[in-house]
């Protein structure tokens, strides 16, 4: 693994769905601001059903640009994106990928993600975002930053961890998100908006 880094995390607390999408557009503008240009990542996304996996990274899509709706690639197991982030000049190859429907990690085979992740610097900034990452069962490695989504009552709580110094760059920039609905917390659960 490269280098040493100081691990990142960020926790938060989100009262509605239009803050889990402001939640996705932050981290969407953090790895448009760094890391997601300069290399390829790997963004994991885990949590029970409808804990917004799939919301949250709709934020993000269309933060880097897209211009449509998201929904899960539950079937075909990858919807493939060209993304070009506001203001920017460079465009970002972005896969979205629901493992939720694998069977076994060895038919991530057949989707030929193993060779190209994690994979030699490009040019262009290469992201995947894969929902149900555990299903992988190592065969992705260690996602540069997990993302884990819970249920509370009420709302979601989303916890962000970085695994790499891409990943941890992209949990410090998070910082606060400046929505009414999304809290940023401290390890002692002390919340502020
Ligand atoms: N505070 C909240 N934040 C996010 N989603 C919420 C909230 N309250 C209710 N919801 C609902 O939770 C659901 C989240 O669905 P979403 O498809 O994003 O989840 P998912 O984790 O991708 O599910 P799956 O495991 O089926 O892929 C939506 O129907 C949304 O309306
Ligand atoms: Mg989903």
């Amino acid at each position: 693994m490269g280098g040493r880094h100081t691990a990142s995390e960020a926790f938060f607390r989100i009262g509605s769905v239009s803050g889990l999408v402001a939640l996705g557009r932050a981290l969407g503008e953090a790895l448009a601001a760094g890391a997601g240009l300069r290399r390829k990542l790997i963004l994991g996304f885990d949590g029970e059903l409808g804990a917004g996996k799939t919301t949250l990274i709709g934020g993000i899509l269309h933060a880097l640009g897209l211009d449509a709706p998201v929904t899960s690639p539950t079937y075909g197991l990858v919807h493939p994106y060209a993304v070009r982030p506001p203001g920017l000049k460079v465009t970002m190859e972005v896969l979205h990928i629901d493992l939720y429907r694998l069977q076994q990690a060895s038919e991530l085979d057949e989707l030929g993600l193993p060779e190209e992740f994690p994979g030699s610097p490009s040019e262009a900034g290469e992201v995947l975002l894969v929902e149900w990452f555990a299903n992988a069962r190592g065969r992705l490695g260690k996602p540069d930053l997990a993302v884990f989504l819970g249920h509370a009552n009420p709302g979601r709580t989303v916890r962000v961890r970085g695994h790499s110094s891409s990943g941890s760059e992209i949990a410090r920039r998070l910082g606060r998100v400046g929505h009414p609905d999304v809290a940023t917390c401290e390890f002692n659960e002390s919340c502020v908006k």
